[in-house]
């Protein structure tokens, strides 16, 4: 019977027995992705799917990404070699618009600049122009994509007292009724925002997308933050508008080359970078694993699975 692989970095968050019908075994991420009698594999986000890896695969029935982004699967090779493509959305909402309000925060208020302060025996005592931010309460907050998580900072903004501008290929009625959101086009919601925050998926269309064209369009001292993909950011122009003032400062969980991060962004004073935490809660860990699994499960018992991606087969025929 064709093999089932799961990350082996899920072990601890799944029960013994994953998949109950079939023999487990993991697969580390360093390992390559084996050739031959596979039938279902439960990946990390760095593990490749294309051509190649679905041509040495020909059992192969489902991919189940255990993130919501899925860049890293040609789904439509994956379509001409028929096989399932699923991803983990909604159950990592909340964690990750938690992780963007933190960075929102950190940067209007200049979390690492104080913390290193300190750490360097430079604080001489409370004064009142020291390390001055910018307040919520009243700022604007340019949403670039209103999907799940988009709307759900959004949400969390509003509490904050922040009015909120949103780009989305689709207007959203309830973010706009409930949060008091409203639909501008990009040139307007770049001139208006105090902060930008970017949830909009990995793909041809928004690669690069934040380039010097666009920080010539943000206000001077805006703040950009991104828990969304690395590679929408083009980072030498962020390091020149950080240069010129035209950004205050940034908030990055993301990076185009994980786990490589510019060294001249983990120094930057005003450029605080987290290690892609953004679904990183116990609860939404243990459940991003498990939706994955229960795709496989699924899908092995010729089901369809919970959460294909758009344009996925949701049946191996
Ligand atoms: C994480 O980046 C995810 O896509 O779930």
């Amino acid at each position: 019977m064709a093999r089932v692989l799961i990350a082996a970095e899920l072990k601890e968050l799944l029960p013994p027995t994953p998949v109950p019908s079939r023999d487990v075994e993991w697969i580390p991420a360093a390992a390559e992705t084996p050739r031959g009698d596979v039938a279902a594999i439960v990946a990390l986000l760095s593990r490749r799917f294309g051509a190649t890896e679905f041509a040495g695969l020909p059992d192969l029935v489902i991919v189940a990404n255990c993130a919501v982004g899925y860049d890293n699967i040609d789904v439509e090779a994956a379509r001409r070699h028929r096989v399932i493509v699923t991803n983990t959305p909604d159950v990592l909402t909340d964690a990750t618009a938690d992780l963007t309000v933190l960075l929102l925060l950190a940067v209007a208020r200049r979390l690492k600049e104080g913390s290193a302060l300190i750490a360097a025996g430079g604080w001489t005592g409370w004064h009142p122009q020291l390390l001055l931010g910018i307040e919520l309460a009243g700022a604007t907050l340019g949403i670039v994509g209103a999907g799940r998580i988009g709307q759900a900072v959004g949400r969390r903004a509003a509490g904050f007292g922040m009015r909120l501008l949103y780009t989305d290929p689709h207007t959203r009625p309830e973010f706009e009724r409930d949060a008091g959101a409203r639909r501008v086009t990009l040139e307007e919601l770049l001139a208006e925002s105090d902060i930008v925050t970017l949830h909009a998926p990995s793909s041809p269309q928004t690669k690069g997308m934040v380039s010097r064209e666009w920080f010539a369009q943000m206000r001077d001292g805006a703040l950009l933050v991104n828990t969304a993909r690395g590679d929408l950011i083009d980072e030498p122009a962020l390091l020149d508008a950080l240069e010129t003032g035209r950004l205050a400062g940034a908030g990055l969980d993301v990076f185009p080359r994980e786990p490589h991060v510019r060294p001249s962004l983990v120094n930057h004073p005003r450029v605080v970078t987290l290690p892609h935490l953004g679904s990183a809660t116990t609860k939404t860990r243990r459940a991003m694993a498990n939706l994955a699994v229960e795709n496989v499960r699924r899908v092995l018992a010729g089901e369809p699975p919970v959460t294909p991606v758009p344009g996925s087969p949701t049946t191996r025929r």
